[in-house]
């Protein structure tokens, strides 16, 4: 209930291209390499920001995160993206989704994503932990 009262919120944030859901922009130093090393659980809570736009298994407002490691940016069927997002030439990794988490508006300059980032490298090291995690784990994301 909560979550479709904020869903519809966000969309017409994004409408206006508008941050939605998200903490501050900020600065943030990129400083992750490609290992995970956050903390699953605590990115699970913090995932409910993204929970706003994101499913693991659907796409929603925005595109499903299953499948997402390895993942070419702007390539889930049936999901509208941005041109910026198709052509951003992306590959998702944990390096890639740290520096796009840090500022999406700045790393991808035209997405659609209305979120502001994450600008403490904690904050998006363990949420990327528990993207990592469920994309591994059968019960969270079943291989098609
Ligand atoms: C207000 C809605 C909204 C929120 C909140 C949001 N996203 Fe998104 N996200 C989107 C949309 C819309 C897109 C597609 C962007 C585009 O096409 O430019 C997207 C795209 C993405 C992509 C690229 C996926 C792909 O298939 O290329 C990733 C990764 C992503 N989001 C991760 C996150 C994470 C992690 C969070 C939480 C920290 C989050 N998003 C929060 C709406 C949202």
């Amino acid at each position: 209930m909560n979550s479709t009262l904020r869903l519809t919120v966000c969309a017409a944030l994004l409408a206006g291209l508008v941050g939605c859901g998200g903490s501050s922009t900020g600065e943030g130093t990129a400083s992750a390499g490609a290992a995970v090393t956050g903390d699953p659980v605590r990115g699970e809570e913090l995932y409910q920001q993204c929970a706003a736009c994101h499913q693991l298994q659907a796409n929603a407002a925005g595109p499903m995160h299953c499948r997402l490691f390895g993942r070419a940016a702007g390539t889930v069927p049936d999901f509208e993206y941005s041109q910026a997002m198709r052509e951003s030439g992306l590959v998702w990794n944990a390096e890639t989704l740290d520096e796009f988490l840090t500022s999406p508006f700045t790393y991808v300059s035209g997405t659609k994503m209305g979120f502001a980032g994450f600008s403490e490298s904690a904050d998006r090291a363990d949420v990327i932990a528990y993207l990592h995690q469920a994309n591994n784990d059968p019960a969270t994301c079943p291989a098609s």
